[in-house]
């Protein structure tokens, strides 16, 4: 486990929680966040320090080779976010509530809300919407479901909003998101996600609101970060949204890695005398 100066906690937590995501924000520090779909790569990435990881729906593209999120279900969401939660000892683990999983109703959300926290060990769910989901995220909060609201691009919407586009471009754009932010924090919210929002937008809302918010392309104003682990490093052959920085070249490595084996195994020095019983 990688310790930062950068922190401002005093003690690193033995299992961070929804409480010290907000003592980070009280105290003017960051946090990291990233995708993570399987026990392994979240091994790596607990250690290294990463505060708080997602099984995001993005699985859907990073995992199962889909177009969108929209036919990630429920059991999707159990199996892979079992594999992370076993893989980590020390992040806040949360993952998205699937599309088709709480639109219907309220009862809905919460029987979606608790199989995912009962069966798989996280500590949250993060849903995407704004004011319409407020009786969910209450009902939610009420049956001991932390809610992590998605605003600004919500992928799960991506028909109705026209495609991947920056959201909250509009003239009262900050007004809109600052009210929409407040509500849903005064619903319960113990964090919001915003998504592809531009910075001085997103820095409004982290600025009136006061528990955490969580950034993906909006800029450095919110108080934590969160990439899909794929995109930024390296996995996604070269096809990587403008607001994601490259960080390594795994995809590279593993290539490298898998061209070499073939030629091992292809000239017969694959296994030699030390790799055979
Ligand atoms: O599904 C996901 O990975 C997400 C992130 C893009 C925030 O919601």
């Amino acid at each position: 486990m990688v310790d930062t100066p950068y922190s401002v906690l005093k003690k690193t937590p033995t299992r961070y929680r929804t409480v010290h995501f907000q003592q980070i924000k009280e105290a003017g520090g960051k946090f990291a966040m990233l995708t993570c779909y399987d026990a392994m790569t979240a091994a790596i990435f607990d250690d290294a320090g990463i505060e708080t990881l997602l099984i995001g729906d993005s699985l859907g593209n990073v995992v199962q080779g889909q177009n969108s999120t929209l036919g990630v279900t429920m059991d999707d969401m159990i199996t892979f976010s079992k594999a992370v939660v076993a893989g980590t000892d020390r992040a806040l683990v949360m993952a998205d509530l699937p599309f088709g999983s709480y639109e219907e109703s309220v009862e809905q959300a919460v029987a979606s809300g608790i199989r995912l926290v009962k069966e798989t060990g996280i500590s949250a769910v993060k849903m995407e919407g704004g004011v319409e989901y407020v009786p969910h995220i209450q009902a939610l909060t009420a049956a001991g479901v932390p809610v992590v609201a998605h605003t600004g691009f919500t992928p799960q919407s991506e028909h109705v909003l026209g495609g991947y586009r920056v959201q909250g471009r509009q003239e009262d754009a900050t007004a809109h998101m600052v009210q929409e932010a407040l509500t849903l924090q005064d619903a319960g919210a113990v964090m919001l996600l915003m998504e592809m929002v531009p910075a001085d937008v997103a820095t409004a809302v982290d600025e009136a609101l006061t528990i955490p918010t969580i950034g993906i392309g909006a800029g450095h104003g919110t108080t934590g970060q969160v990439l899909v682990w794929q995109d930024a490093f390296g996995m996604n052959q070269g096809r990587v949204p403008s607001f994601v920085k490259q960080y390594a070249d795994v995809g590279g490595a593993l290539s490298d890695a898998a061209k070499r084996y073939r030629e091992d195994v292809l000239k017969a020095d694959f296994p030699d005398a030390g790799h055979s019983f």
